[in-house]
């Protein structure tokens, strides 16, 4: 049952939870990729507070919504009265006055929670700065469940800027509440995962050695220029091309939260293995699921798996 007001972080979801947003995901799936909309959120309206550029979370968030037979009021900074000086906290209460849960994109580390005490509304973490990004791990891990058919037991090789990518961050922790899985990174120099994610289960290895533990699952990065300090900001060169999928097992899926500058050559799209668009469809399933459970609608998306 899901008993949960806001959605912050990983640290504060337990197993079951997962579990529950997974299986009303499926169901979503389900359901609605028959083209059915949904009634279960009239008359509910959720704001999106993105303070960071989105193109994935905040639409797939808008989708979900629609689908779910709500309406989305959406903030952007350009044309608000931020533009006179009005502060992000004062924003974020007007918005709550005319919606029923909010999702907030920030590019601070950790406001999340202070958001949460001061606003009376559900709220959900659509990404802070470098930390995490929960509900891009919700749809990673169902795209990783559906592909591979299991969360435990599995290689991953995180690939890219694994200091600043909070997807990563989100996903190893989830991932570790599953146990049993082998963690591996490969980055450029000064952009290695922090001593928070590292742990017993996680080794640092070269770019040729990614193919000789044939992994299930390389999860790619872009690198986070717009997070770094300038001195930080070198010409980094990694990419994965089809010279290198050539050397990879067939299990192995390429996965990536998008969007990718040039850490994937466009040249391995038309392969299987790669399923970043993938990972953007089961989104808005995931954040269906989200949006029902958080605003009550448990019991309603549950009986919609009796009806098929
Ligand atoms: N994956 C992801 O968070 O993409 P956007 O930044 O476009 O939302």
């Amino acid at each position: 049952m899901w008993d949960r007001r806001d959605f912050l972080d990983i640290d504060s979801l337990s197993l079951q939870d997962i579990g529950l947003i997974l299986k009303c995901a499926e169901i979503f799936e389900n359901y609605s990729g028959r083209g059915n909309k949904l009634e279960m959120c009239r008359g509910e309206i959720l704001v999106t507070a993105f303070f960071e550029p989105s193109t994935r979370t905040e639409k797939s968030f808008e989708a979900a919504m629609y689908v779910l037979g709500g309406d989305v009021l959406r903030h952007h900074e350009a044309g608000s009265s931020r533009e006179k000086g009005e502060s992000k906290i004062d924003t974020l209460h007007v918005l709550e006055q005319y919606s029923d849960i909010i999702a907030i994109r920030d590019p601070e580390v950790g406001m999340m929670r202070s958001y949460a005490d001061s606003l009376k509304i559900p709220v959900i973490n659509a990404g802070d700065g470098f930390n995490q990004h929960p509900t891009q791990t919700m749809l990673d891990l169902y795209t990783i469940k559906k592909e591979i058919g299991k969360l435990t037991g599995l290689t991953v090789v995180f690939f890219g800027d694994l200091k600043y990518g909070r997807t990563v961050h989100s996903l190893i922790k989830a991932l570790r509440l599953f146990g049993d899985n082998k963690f591996y990174g490969v980055s450029p120099k000064g952009l290695e995962l922090t001593d928070v994610y590292t742990g017993k289960d996680y080794k640092e290895i070269e770019m040729d050695d990614v193919t000789k533990i044939k992994p299930d699952v390389i999860y790619s990065t872009r690198i986070q220029k717009e997070r770094m300090h300038p001195e930080e900001r070198d010409n980094y060169s990694y990419e994965i091309n089809k010279k290198f999928m050539e050397k990879l097992p067939a299990k192995t899926r390429i996965m990536h939260p998008l969007p990718r500058i040039d850490e994937i050559h466009p040249e391995i799209d038309d392969d299987p293995r790669f399923i970043p668009f993938k990972q953007v469809r089961n989104g808005l399933h995931t954040r269906m699921a989200l949006l029902a459970l958080m605003l009550d609608h448990e019991k309603e998306i549950l009986s919609l798996s009796k009806k098929r």
